[in-house]
């Protein structure tokens, strides 16, 4: 799905699906629920992770029963520090809550406290042919870099502990950004696989990606998605950037030939992707946008753009700042999203080792 043009604002419609609602959603009465995450592998979340995910997560915690997580077992797929992990996993948790995750409405909790995401995990390990996973391309990117041989056997079996992740809690939608497509394709095969073989067991899942958004580029190089693992920080808009760094990063985004404030994703990458960004930060159109440029120059574009941008990040910034004040409050709040969060995983893991023709639980 690229991004299109039509200006959206409603919950429903800022939300692309890609498939038909699943036919076997859950009972009449019944809220429909969402489930997404982000690693806490770098000091701060960027602002592909915010519009590429958090700005929907947000939207969708009023119409369906949200879980939101911090998958710490995924970031250890690759060396982490294990200091900057306890400090990432907090401050991640200080980001959603200060973007707007509701703590009171919405379930937030961290992975690592929750152990049915391991156990589902391997039984659905057990159930991905070799070649399955490795086509998958984040897989192959993540590899590439670390050298095929050094690559860690958990990388490989990243995406079949994302499915367990999503399938334990039955959600209709999993609102992420473009880039895990691939992996959401995945657990959907893997739920009707575990659905085929042993009755119905799990609700199939569909991707939400965002109309503008889904993907956002490196801005030194417009052809790469922004990543925190990019070679320079230059290309990069961190949440917890101060704002001057984040003014300073969007007016020197490399922009392309010519003058004209146009779309064109294969001419104009970076003016593209400039226009995007803006576009998901002001909820307007694409179009609308191209309409308000028309005689003007890129360096107009860039200063509204980095004005917008800091507008709508500095307060979370700010807030996400206090919230690191108190660790404690934090730990708290996601203690009991945790025992919230097993209130569901737990049935659904004991249903599936039942069904796999496991022994009840020694007591
Ligand atoms: P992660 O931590 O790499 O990214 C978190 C979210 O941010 C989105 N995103 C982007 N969106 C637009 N443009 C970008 N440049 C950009 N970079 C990142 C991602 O699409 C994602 O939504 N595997 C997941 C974490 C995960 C997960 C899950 C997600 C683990 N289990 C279960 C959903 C459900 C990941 O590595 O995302």
């Amino acid at each position: 799905m690229t991004e299109t043009t039509t200006r959206r604002t409603s919950p429903a419609d800022v939300l692309a699906r890609d498939t038909a609602p699943t036919a076997h959603l859950a009972g009449a009465g019944t809220r429909h629920r969402v489930l997404s995450g982000m690693q806490p592998s770098a000091d701060s979340l960027h602002l592909g992770n915010y519009l590429g995910a958090l700005v929907n997560w947000v939207k969708v915690q009023d119409d369906f029963d949200a879980y939101f997580f911090i998958p710490d077992l995924h970031a250890i797929t690759v060396p982490q520090d294990p200091e900057s992990m306890v400090r990432r996993t907090r401050v991640a948790a200080a980001q959603y809550i200060a973007a707007g995750i509701d703590p009171e409405r919405s379930t937030l909790f961290v992975q690592s406290q929750v152990p049915e995401h391991a156990q589902l995990a391997w039984v659905l390990m057990c159930m991905t042919g070799m070649g399955e996973a490795q086509r998958m391309t984040q897989f192959k990117d993540k590899a590439a870099k670390q050298g095929a041989e050094a690559a860690g056997v958990g990388l490989f079996a990243y995406p079949m502990l994302m499915a367990a992740d999503i399938l334990l809690y039955q959600p209709h939608g999993v609102p992420v950004g473009d880039d895990q497509r691939q992996h959401v394709e995945l657990t959907r095969d893997l739920a009707q696989r575990f659905n085929a073989r042993y009755g119905e067991t799990f609700v199939v899942p569909e991707g939400f990606y965002p109309v503008n958004g889904a993907r956002v580029y490196d801005l030194q190089n417009p052809l790469a998605k922004m990543s925190k693992s990019a070679a320079s920080p230059n290309g990069l808009v961190n949440i917890l950037d101060a704002p001057k760094v984040i003014a300073k990063r969007i007016k020197s985004a490399v922009t392309d030939d010519g003058t004209e404030v146009r779309f064109d994703r294969e001419a104009k990458p970076g003016v593209s992707n400039l226009l995007s960004i803006y576009a998901a930060v002001t909820e307007r159109s694409v179009a609308e946008l191209e309409e308000a440029y028309v005689g003007r120059m890129y360096g107009h574009l860039k200063v509204d753009l980095a004005e917008a941008v800091v507008e709508r990040l500095a307060p979370i910034r700010e807030r996400a700042l206090e919230l690191m004040d108190d660790p404690a409050e934090l730990d708290r709040l996601l203690a009991r999203g945790a025992a919230k969060a097993r209130e569901v995983a737990s049935p659904v893991l004991a249903d599936v080792y039942a069904k796999v023709g496991f022994l009840p639980p020694a007591r």
